[in-house]
């Protein structure tokens, strides 16, 4: 057992309760408060959370009582643990874990998966070296899932006190004082030694225990999280006298931190020449025509290097997923030149009276839906460019059941008018499926 285990198991844990002013309902109730207004509330049904070093459930109960639907609480000292589940009374929420928070992210959590992780009310400095620390920062990103949200309370003990401000009074009831000093060891380490007073009858009795904390500066911590790929949101002075610093988990990281360079920067490096590589003056024919194949070009650039799962996911309530617009983008290139302008007979691929939205209703995540929804596509776009080619001039016209007489002008600028409606779409779900941005 190391020193900090056999602290709380022989002088810490059976007092812990009391050390916060005794009543664990009232304290449950101020972690509430402090969670909600740090932003970590569930958003939907079944969302996980983890507080690593529990103690008697401060935060556990909170995080319960704020509606996630799995809380585990990580320590390991016993009594606290048994404290904890007393007070839970059989909330099934409330998950304990006797084990070390050092190691047990990987073994409680699927990757990216916990919606909130919190570890407070000065537990971080319990380990004792800060490269376990580190490692703890990224077992966290690990597993937070994207948006999921890293809450720290801390106590900053970088700068020394000296001579008798190091007696630290804690607590003090008719018959119990608790008072701790402090003992710095070296840049890393401070010793606390606790010392109980206890009254029993008229005579005094005192314990003494002593364990290690890490000194923890907020900037070395800001750069942890940094480094584990976390996005430090608050950094600053939080309750009794500890600092606080909450971090998100965000997709994939911007160029820059500048969200309008970083866009800026993404136009002018497009590499792709169907996007940006055409003349701004010019025949009205060759300036449509390349317009739409930008505007085509930006839809494949929009759902490069998906998986295939990640090509239907939608944003409810919406349906629309990139895998359905390419379905949906299809049909219309296909009605528009093959059926409109050259008078086939072409049904949609996709869609029907009968399943009008089969296009985005049929999006579903399997390799050969999406390589059927790309060859459907290139064929399409192969066809309406064969047929502009060929075309004499843009007032060629076709006949359209609902629009009546159409020119290929007409059809050109719809074209680029429903691209340009469908891409901006697409820039969002792709931004919130894997944070890529860029025009
Ligand atoms: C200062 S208390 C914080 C308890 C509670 N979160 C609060 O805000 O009051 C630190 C807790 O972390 C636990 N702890 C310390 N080191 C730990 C470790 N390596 N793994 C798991 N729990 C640990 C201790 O047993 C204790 O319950």
């Amino acid at each position: 057992m190391d020193t900090v285990s056999r602290h709380y198991d022989q002088l810490l844990a059976r007092h812990y309760t009391w050390m916060l002013g005794g009543d664990l309902t009232a304290l449950v109730a101020e972690q509430t408060r402090l969670l909600r207004d740090l932003g970590v509330e569930p958003r939907g049904p079944g969302e996980t959370a983890v507080d690593l070093g529990c103690g008697p459930g401060n935060q556990t109960l909170a995080l319960a009582a704020l509606g996630y639907d799995t809380v585990f609480a990580v320590d390991t000292s016993k009594a606290l643990l048994d404290e904890l589940t007393s007070h839970a009374e059989g909330n099934p929420a409330i998950l304990p874990v006797h084990a070390d928070i050092r190691v047990v992210l990987p073994e409680i959590t699927e990757p990216a998966s916990a919606a909130a992780i919190v570890c407070m009310g000065d537990t971080l400095t319990h380990l004792p070296r800060k490269a376990g620390v580190t490692a703890l920062l990224v077992d966290c990103a690990a597993a937070l899932a994207q948006d999921g949200r890293l809450v720290v309370t801390y106590r900053d003990l970088t700068r020394p006190l000296h001579g008798t401000d190091r007696f630290l009074p804690v607590r003090s009831t008719p018959d119990q004082v608790l008072t701790c000093f402090l003992e710095y060891v070296d840049e890393e380490t401070v010793m606390v030694h606790d010392v109980l007073h206890r009254r029993s009858g008229a005579a005094w009795t005192q314990q003494v225990g002593s364990y290690p904390k890490l000194r923890i500066g907020a900037d070395w911590l800001v750069g942890q999280c940094s480094a584990a790929g976390l996005t430090v949101e608050r950094d600053e002075a939080g309750p009794r006298g500890m600092r606080l610093l909450t971090a998100v988990k965000k997709g994939r990281q911007p160029i820059t931190n500048d969200r309008g360079r970083r866009r800026r920067g993404a136009i002018l490096g497009g590499e792709d020449p169907r996007r940006f590589g055409f003349p701004a003056t010019g025949d009205e024919r060759a300036m449509l025509v390349n317009v739409l194949a930008a505007q085509r070009a930006t839809l494949e650039l929009k759902c490069a290097g998906l998986t295939v799962e990640q090509a239907r996911r939608s944003v409810e309530p919406s349906t629309l997923s990139l895998l359905g617009l390419v379905r949906h983008l299809a049909d219309v290139e296909r009605r528009w030149f093959r059926r409109v302008l050259a008078g086939q007979e072409a049904p949609d691929r996709f869609s029907s009276q009968e399943d009008p939205d089969g296009d985005f209703d049929g999006a579903v995540p399997d390799p050969a839906v999406v390589a059927g929804a790309w060859e459907a596509w290139r064929e399409e776009v192969a066809f309406a460019d064969a047929y502009v080619a060929e075309a004499p001039h843009l007032d060629v016209e076709g006949h359209d059941a609902w629009r009546g007489r159409v020119s290929l002008r007409w059809v050109l600028i719809h074209l680029i008018e429903e691209y340009a409606r469908h891409n901006g779409h697409a820039d969002l779900l792709r931004e919130r499926i894997d944070g890529a941005l860029g025009v």
